[in-house]
């Protein structure tokens, strides 16, 4: 008996302290506002909707990227609930439009209004893609030979459209942007982005 009353006070402790760690970690909505607003001092007014965090950032911020499974979960969902399907059913589109967009970081920057073209992908900038570009960032995993190693099956296929469309759809937190949820890019163009990484003969697929 004692053992089990020492046992369940261990357990009791730990349990207030996550919830003491999740308290401590979590971050003031005001403050949040107050560093975004900091940081876009001259933005224009119709730049409102992309400062205000909507009920997935919100939480992702309060809990610096780290929900509990309760909230991951529900914005995993709503995320997924919001991705828009291409009508006729196919997800890939062209390969060469894909790995131009892939390279493209132009659009929604303040020197890019009023738009003067299409708006890009980025994906290099988080990404690498293709051995032939040296230049890319390390925030997301490399994608080479990314159809490849998933045997360009019909699930992946789909799997990597969700994702660029929303990809807080398979990862709550995710820091890739939200493509399609956002209207960064077009139905057309993340399916341009899907052929880029699920095509057999794009250079992501064939190592070059
Ligand atoms: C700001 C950085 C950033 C940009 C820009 C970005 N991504 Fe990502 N991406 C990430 C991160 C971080 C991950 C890993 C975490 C996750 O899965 O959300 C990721 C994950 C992925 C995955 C899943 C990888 C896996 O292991 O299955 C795919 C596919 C992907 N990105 C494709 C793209 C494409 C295509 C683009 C361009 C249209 C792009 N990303 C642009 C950051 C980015």
């Amino acid at each position: 008996m004692k053992k089990l009353l020492a046992l369940s006070g261990a357990a009791l402790l730990s349990v207030v302290a996550a919830a003491y760690a999740q308290q401590k970690a979590a971050v003031d909505p005001a403050k949040v506002d107050a560093t975004v607003n900091a940081a876009f001092p001259a933005a224009p007014s119709d730049w409102a909707p992309r400062l205000t965090p909507d009920e997935t950032m919100r939480q992702c911020s309060q809990t610096r990227n780290k929900p509990d499974k309760k909230t991951a979960d529900a914005i995993e969902k709503r995320e997924k609930a919001a991705i828009e399907y291409p009508a006729d059913g196919n997800f890939i589109g062209d390969w060469k439009k894909g790995e131009a967009l892939a390279q493209n970081g132009y659009g929604l920057r303040f020197s890019d209004y009023p738009p003067r073209r299409t708006t890009g992908g980025n994906c290099y900038a988080c990404h690498q893609l293709t051995k032939k570009e040296v230049s890319y960032g390390t925030l997301g995993p490399s994608l080479l030979e990314y159809g490849k190693l998933r045997d360009y099956k019909p699930a992946a296929v789909k799997a990597a459209y969700e994702k660029i469309y929303n990809s807080h759809a398979a990862l709550a937190c995710s820091n890739m942007p939200r493509f399609g949820a956002n209207k960064i890019l077009t139905i057309d163009q993340i399916k341009d982005a899907v052929a880029l990484l699920m095509s057999p003969d794009s250079p992501v697929n064939k190592g070059q």
